[in-house]
């Protein structure tokens, strides 16, 4: 079956954008990140949309976007979007493929610590591993392939096989 909806999850600070870019370009596939469907949505960005109108409201809007996704391509997903049950499950569908990069928690932490991001920001460091560690089971249940690397060539060859 040709799965025609590449889905990047993984945490904050990964690389989805960095590498979903990269890698549509790559393999001429349109390129979508649900964090912009969901400001385009709602108007404003997802800092403000956090400080705004909070959390829960950000995960509505992030679920109703993906439970009507229906657009082919590499569609990078913001880390927390597996929260949801009902998102982990939309994505586990067979007609998905979907890649968990998941470099080294090491890594994603210098990549994050001094980012501006909603969760980022009120968290000590041992939180944010906390919160990290508690993904990985939803992460582990929604991927088909998971990908450690940083290199948009190794990615590409692995969505291509
Ligand atoms: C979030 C990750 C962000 C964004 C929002 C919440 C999360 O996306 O969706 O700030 O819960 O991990 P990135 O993973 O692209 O930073």
């Amino acid at each position: 079956m040709k799965k025609d909806k590449i889905f990047l999850i993984g945490f904050m600070g990964v690389g989805k954008t960095y590498l979903g870019k990269r890698v549509a370009d790559k393999l001429v596939l349109n390129y979508y990140d649900i964090d912009l469907e969901i400001e385009k949505r709602v108007e404003l960005d997802v800092n403000q949309i956090f400080k705004e109108k909070g959390e829960d409201y950000f995960r509505k809007i992030e679920n109703q976007i993906l439970l009507q996704w229906d657009r082919s391509g590499i569609i990078s997903t913001g880390g927390g979007i597996i929260q949801n049950s009902q998102n982990r499950k939309f994505l586990s569908d067979e007609t998905n493929l979907v890649i968990w990069l998941n470099p080294s928690w090491k890594k994603v932490k210098s990549r994050i610590i001094n980012s501006y991001r909603p969760l980022v920001l009120n968290r000590s460091v041992d939180e944010l591993f906390e919160l990290y560690e508690s993904r990985i089971p939803y992460y582990e249940e929604c991927a088909d392939l998971q990908y450690n690397g940083s290199q948009v060539e190794a990615l590409a060859d692995l969505i291509k096989k």
